[in-house]
C-alpha cells in the first residue's frame, strides 16, 4: 500500500484550514509542501512561514520539498517551522553530501530530489546516506503537468540500486499522478505518491485520496 502525500500546491489558499480539516480526516500520510524560490524553479510559492502553520494544524508527516538554490541557507528555518523530512534537489547542490549530513544532524529525514533529466546512476554514491529520492515526474515549478512516462523506467533502475544493497530509501514519485496511471507507478517500485491537482481538482477529494490509497 503506497503512501499518500497531498500536494497543498494545489488546495485553495483562501481556505486552507478546510482544506487541511479534509486531510486530516482524509487516508492521506504525509502533507506535501512545494517550496519554490523563482530561481532554481520559474515559479515562487511558499517559505517555512506557510509549513510553520501547516504544522500548527496537522499531526500528519510534513513532506517539505525545497526547490530553491542554496538549500543549506535554510535547512534550520525549515526545521524550526516544523518541516519532518526535507528534500533538496541533486541540480541545486553541489555539495550535496553536506546538505544531506545537515538535515540529518537537524533531526529531519533526508531527501534528494531529481529532475526528469538527471539520470538516476548519479544517487549511487549518496543514496546510502539518505531516507528518500523524490523522483520528479514533470519538471518542477507547476502543477497540473503530465506525467513524463521516461519515469516508470527511473523508478525500475532505482528500485533496484535501493533492493541489490537491502537499502531503507523511499522512492517517492511527484507531478502528473492520476488514478489512472497511478497502479503503474506502484507496480514499477514506488512507495509514495504525491498528488496534487488529481487531489484538490477533484470533487471528493478525500474520497480521492482514499481510491488512490487503495490501489
Ligand atoms: C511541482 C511540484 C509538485 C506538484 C504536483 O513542481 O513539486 O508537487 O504540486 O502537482 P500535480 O499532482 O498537479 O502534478
Ligand atoms: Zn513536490
Amino acid at each position: 500500500m503506497a503512501i499518500i502525500a497531498p500536494s497543498l500546491l494545489a488546495s485553495n489558499f483562501l481556505q486552507l484550514q478546510d482544506e487541511c480539516n479534509m486531510l486530516n480526516k482524509s487516508r492521506a500520510d504525509w502533507f506535501h509542501l512545494d517550496v519554490m524560490d523563482g530561481r532554481f524553479v520559474p515559479n515562487i510559492s511558499f517559505g517555512p512561514m506557510l509549513v510553520e502553520f501547516f504544522r500548527k494544524t496537522t499531526t500528519k508527516i510534513c513532506d517539505v520539498h525545497l526547490m530553491i538554490e542554496e538549500p543549506g541557507r535554510y535547512a534550520e528555518l525549515f526545521k524550526t517551522a516544523g518541516a519532518d523530512i526535507l528534500s533538496v534537489h541533486i541540480e541545486a547542490c553541489p555539495h550535496l553530501h553536506r546538505n544531506i549530513q545537515q538535515i540529518k544532524s537537524l533531526g529531519m529525514k533526508a531527501g534528494v530530489a531529481v529532475n526528469p533529466h538527471t539520470p538516476v546512476a548519479l544517487l549511487k554514491d549518496i543514496i546510502g546516506d539518505i531516507d528518500l529520492v523524490l523522483l520528479m515526474s514533470v519538471n518542477p515549478g507547476f502543477g497540473g503537468q503530465s506525467f513524463i512516462p521516461n519515469t516508470l523506467h527511473k523508478i525500475k533502475a532505482l528500485r533496484a540500486m535501493i533492493d541489490e544493497r537491502s537499502l531503507d530509501v523511499k522512492i517517492e514519485i511527484d507531478g502528473g499522478i492520476t488514478e489512472d496511471n497511478a497502479k503503474q507507478i506502484i507496480d514499477a517500485g514506488a512507495d509514495v505518491l504525491v498528488a496534487g491537482s488529481a487531489v484538490f481538482q477533484s470533487p471528493d477529494p478525500a474520497a480521492t485520496i482514499a481510491r488512490l490509497k487503495a490501489i
